[in-house]
């Protein structure tokens, strides 16, 4: 079953018109939630960041965030899920094609679940990364469909045999093409801070919350490509990826190319929220 609207269905009756502005423009927005024995991680937080996205896109959510959440919960329990995810967007709707907004828009949400398991091997050995060049537009706050500037990126990573993607704009580093960034030098944790070069990640604040309460010294500042590489530990985090080490960029060790201490230590601590 699925989320249409309000309404629980079966997949194979949702009907989305090939005019969907999302289908035809990507004019819409998305979430992706973890959910853990039955219970949705830090889902204020990502309807926080729904609620702010559709409002500097100028739509207007289908369903009350109340209504959301009770159907989210809803689409849990009759899809019976215990570990998994949902994927859930909304566009700005059926209208005959024309980029100017519809006079009268009918956003469309749709929600499914998803079982992918947690990536807990690589999360242990540590992945691989590549750095390329940020071609995103200068909204990237924005968590829009229009997603082909990261799809282009994961693809070259994947290619290389790497996870992900690791971004810059003239040197400055901003974010993985599907994940945040952060770096480890002499015992304190780097990020980009918010703005519009980044997506402001649901994990990303988790992880900012553990530094503080175990006193980690944390900086939101941006760092140049130079900087990334003579860290002495790397990862990346998303909803998926959760506490994601990297071991080599562009084929180099990042430190002695193993996962370093304070990435598994938060990797520790953020398994401890989990459950
Ligand atoms: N990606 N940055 C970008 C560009 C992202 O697409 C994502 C999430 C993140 C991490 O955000 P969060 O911690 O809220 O998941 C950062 C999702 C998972 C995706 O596109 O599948």
């Amino acid at each position: 079953m699925i989320l249409f609207n309000d309404q629980l269905i079966r997949r194979e009756e949702a009907r989305v018109d090939i005019e969907d502005r999302g289908y035809q423009f990507g004019d819409g927005i998305y979430e992706v939630v973890s959910v853990y024995e039955g219970k949705i991680f830090r889902l204020e937080e990502h309807l926080q960041r729904l609620s702010y996205c559709a409002g500097e896109i100028g739509i207007e959510l289908p369903t009350s965030l109340e209504v959301l959440i009770t159907n989210l919960y809803k689409l849990i329990e009759v899809n019976q899920l215990v570990n998994g995810q949902i994927y859930f967007q909304v566009t700005r709707g059926y209208a005959p094609r024309n980029h100017p907004f519809p006079a009268q828009p009918k956003p469309v949400l749709t929600g499914y679940v998803t079982r992918k398991p947690r990536p807990l091997e690589l999360m242990k050995t540590g992945v691989k990364a590549i750095t390329l060049d940020d071609i995103r537009w200068l909204r990237c706050d924005i968590k829009s469909l229009n997603l082909l500037g990261s799809v282009l990126a994961k693809q070259k990573a994947i290619e290389q045999g790497a996870f992900e993607a690791l971004l810059h704009r003239n040197g400055k580093v901003t974010e993985g093409s599907s994940t945040n960034l952060f770096m480890i030098k002499d015992g304190k944790i780097q990020t980009h801070p918010l703005g519009n070069l980044i997506l402001g990640g649901i994990t990303r604040i988790v992880i900012l919350e553990l530094a503080g309460q175990k006193n980690i010294p944390v900086i939101e500042e941006p760092f140049s490509l130079k900087e990334l590489y003579a860290a002495d530990e790397v990862f990346v985090c998303s909803t998926t990826s959760e506490v994601m080490p990297i071991i080599t960029i562009d084929g180099n060790p990042v430190g002695n190319g193993s996962v370093g201490p304070l990435t598994r230590k938060l990797q520790e601590l953020m398994e401890e929220m989990l459950f």
